[in-house]
């Protein structure tokens, strides 16, 4: 069978940052510690007066059209991710199609656009949609855009504020991909959950604790299921596994639980059994309290052992290196973790092609999803040719004070006018509203 998977990654981050154990932390009375050490996270990205999710999508995927010397006729089907759009029946990409159209010759009137919701899962789901498209045949030899955008902003005062980022992944599928290619196999957790959601508002409504704990039970759903089609997972299979990552710290948990997994009846649950013995067994366990209970004080134990501490670093830490730097992206998270791996195997100079990766996905509401990709030999080169440092680096370092006036900005519910902070260049930017509210932009050279 073909590969079909991701060719090309480019990224765009909203072009201002809020330095939260150094700003935020100070501003909010709080010890710069809970965001550096608990949440692990050093800089949130939010967008300028002139940035949104449909700026931002674009000029992410004008940076891959551009890279990848395509022309609108190679395209055939845009669909756009987000959990932060702005209208209830025209979809982001016709908005992004329409931006880019104003940039090449050409237009995309044979591309099938949509949009996909299913809070930070739509990515993933938008890459699924593209790699079925591609596997039933219509793609008429054309390559699927796949475009993660959002700002990612709570209510001010929420414990969610720490979280926040705002940005854009864009993601070209094909059939012999040069980045990864996608296993066939998946894994699903679902469940009809209320731990965070938007009822036609703007910043979501969230039982922030109750969240981690969704997240967690259908991530250990979903490798369940996932081993269920393809094979007993191994943390030696891996070379990196990225999870959608709200914060750092969430992902830290994750990766304890899937490790804890993964070892189970494997030679690594024999090598600690005398330093912490085996894992509990639920039919061991009169109920179901005292087994958690045992369980807890397993991982407790197992944190600590030199083995998963150097699997972490390897397999884990990699992936978060991105997000510590920009907060949450929703959609775009997961692939930013993704991203975020690949860019650290390419400065240490690894040797990738033929690895596995495991690639784990999840939206509040909740649903998460579980699927292997294999790295191909033009990893290197795409990951590369992403000015991904560049973008981070030239970040406007807003003021608290500032921040309030950005976050005002950007609320559905307030118009405020605001300065913006950076100059844009070549660049789609918002520049109004039009006669029938809809959204305007330029491209400004
Ligand atoms: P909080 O209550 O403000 O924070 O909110 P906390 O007090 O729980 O502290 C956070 C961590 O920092 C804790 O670590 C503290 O111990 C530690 P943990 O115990 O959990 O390991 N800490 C410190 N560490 C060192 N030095 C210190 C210090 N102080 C505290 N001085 C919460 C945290 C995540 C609840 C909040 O940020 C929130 O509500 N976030 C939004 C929801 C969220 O991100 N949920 C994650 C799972 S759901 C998900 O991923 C989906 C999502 O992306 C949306 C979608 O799918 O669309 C959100």
């Amino acid at each position: 069978m073909t590969a079909v998977g991701i060719d090309a990654i480019e990224i765009w981050t909203g072009k201002l940052q809020l330095d939260l154990p150094g700003t935020f932390a100070p501003a909010k009375g709080e010890d710069p510690g809970k965001y550096t050490k608990g949440l692990g996270l050093e800089t949130s990205s939010f967008p300028d007066a002139y940035e949104d999710i449909v700026t931002m999508g674009a000029n992410a995927a004008k940076r891959l059209i551009d890279r990848k010397g395509l022309d609108p006729q190679d395209i055939g089907r845009i669909d756009v991710a987000t959990e932060s759009a702005f209208d209830n029946s025209k979809p982001v990409s016709t908005y992004i199609a329409g931006c880019l159209e104003q940039v090449y010759d050409g237009d995309f009137h044979h591309a099938n656009k949509g949009e996909r919701k299913f809070a930070c899962l739509a990515g993933t789901q938008a890459i699924d949609d593209a790699y079925n498209w591609i596997r039933a045949g219509r793609n008429r030899g054309r390559a699927a855009l796949v475009i993660a955008t959002d700002t990612a902003l709570y209510a001010r005062g929420d414990p969610g504020e720490a979280t926040q980022g705002a940005g854009a992944v864009a993601m070209l599928i094909t059939e012999e991909p040069s980045v990864v290619e996608l296993s066939t196999e998946q894994g699903y957790g679902s469940a009809d959950e209320t731990d965070f959601l938007k009822p036609n508002q703007q910043f979501p409504s969230v039982d922030g604790k109750r969240s981690m704990q969704v997240y967690l039970a259908r991530m250990r759903e979903a490798l369940t299921d996932f081993e269920s089609v393809a094979w007993d997972t191994h943390p030696d299979d891996f070379a990196y596994i990225p999870f959608h990552t709200p914060f750092p710290g969430m992902v830290r948990k994750a990766g304890l639980l899937g490790y804890r997994h993964m070892i189970r009846d494997t030679e690594i649950e024999d090598a600690l059994e005398g330093r912490i013995g085996r894992q509990p067994r639920e039919e061991e366990y009169d109920d179901r309290e005292a087994y958690e209970e045992a369980i807890r004080g397993y991982m407790d134990d197992l944190k600590e052992t030199e083995e998963y501490r150097s699997w972490y670093a390897d397999t884990i830490d990699p992936t978060l290196d991105i997000s510590r730097r920009v907060g949450n992206w929703y959609t775009g998270s997961v692939h930013l973790a993704r991203t975020s791996a690949l860019r650290r195997a390419a400065e240490n100079d690894l040797d990738l092609a033929g690895k596995k990766l495991l690639v784990a996905s999840y939206g509040s509401g909740a649903q998460a999803e579980i699927h292997a990709e294999t790295v191909m030999d033009g990893w290197r080169e795409e990951i590369e040719a992403a000015n991904i440092e560049d973008q981070l680096q030239r970040r406007y370092d807003l003021s608290y004070d500032e921040y309030e006036g950005v976050h005002d900005r950007h609320n559905h519910d307030m118009d405020v006018e605001m300065e913006e902070f950076t100059q844009p260049e070549g660049e789609f930017v918002f520049t109004g509203w039009g006669r029938m509210s809809e959204r305007k932009y330029d491209y400004v050279e």
